[in-house]
């Protein structure tokens, strides 16, 4: 199984001065099974609007997107998608929020529970199954997100900056927590994010977008075996031409306006 994304260009139209703007620019990647690749890149550059389209959300105006041989043109159980706001209902439990989607896929009331709470471990949300999401903290929505995601077990995980309202430690913990689930369920993880920190703490591998319209300026391995030390030189080394590219282009993107 792999998920390829060929030729991918989108422009939307301005509201208003009716000016087309150019959000993506033929971008091409594969993603192997299982692998894990974080895709950075400035703010505003395209990356949501990416990963809309690698979900099948939105149609792009050139390229496709190819999982297992199909083309993806609409949402589909294969692609889960994490957003960065949580998106629980408020009036279910966290249990009966991570039970909704087996409830709609028609899933037996017994066998849904009780793959519920072997997600909700999953995540380490073990104890907290009865609570309502107003009642518990930011951190531990976002894994409930995520456990609600993993348990209808997608080939494909998307997720759209899940950590950025976090402070930095919980940040780090629910890194971990991913990378622990992802371990587990072996699923291929696309990660969106701004901050280099994160994607090069995850990623087998981060693809660095330029600024808008965004093309893939930059892509870099990180053949780091995990746990991996936050600080390490190997890490801080990857960081540093991250960062280093991220600069030029927030140069470029000021020279151009
Ligand atoms: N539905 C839309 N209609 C018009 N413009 C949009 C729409 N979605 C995104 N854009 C524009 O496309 C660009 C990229 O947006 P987005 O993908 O959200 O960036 P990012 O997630 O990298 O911050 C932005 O300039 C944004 O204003
Ligand atoms: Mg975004």
């Amino acid at each position: 199984m792999e998920l390829s994304v060929v030729g991918i260009s989108k422009s939307f139209n301005s509201i208003g001065d009716g000016e087309t703007i150019s959000a993506l620019k033929d971008i091409s990647f594969k993603v192997p099974e299982g692998r894990l690749i974080c895709i950075v890149g400035p703010s505003g550059c395209g990356k949501t609007t990416l990963l809309r389209i690698i979900s099948g959300l939105d149609k792009p105006d050139r390229g496709r997107i190819i999982l297992d041989e199909a083309e993806i043109t609409t949402p589909r159980k294969e692609i889960g998608y994490v957003f960065q706001e949580p998106g629980l209902l408020p009036w279910r439990t966290v249990l009966r929020n991570v039970e909704f989607g087996l409830e709609v896929a028609g899933v037996h009331r017994n066998q849904g529970r009780l793959k519920a709470l072997l997600f909700l471990e999953l995540v380490e949300l073990k104890g907290f199954e009865q609570f309502y999401p107003k009642e518990i903290s930011g951190g531990m929505k976002q894994k409930a997100a995520l456990a609600m995601s993993l348990v209808m077990e997608p080939k494909v995980l998307l997720m759209d900056e899940p950590f950025v309202a976090l402070d930095s430690q919980t940040r780090n913990y629910l890194q971990e927590v991913l990378l622990r689930a992802w371990e587990k369920t072996g699923c291929t993880v696309i990660f969106v994010t701004h901050n280099v920190d994160e994607a090069v703490f995850l990623g087998d591998e981060v693809i660095c977008l330029t600024s808008r319209p965004a093309e893939i300026g930059k892509r870099l391995e990180v053949d780091i075996p995990r746990p991996r030390e936050r600080t390490g030189s190997e890490l801080n080394s990857i960081r540093r031409e991250i960062l280093f590219f991220l600069e030029d282009e927030r140069k470029k993107s000021l020279h151009s306006t």
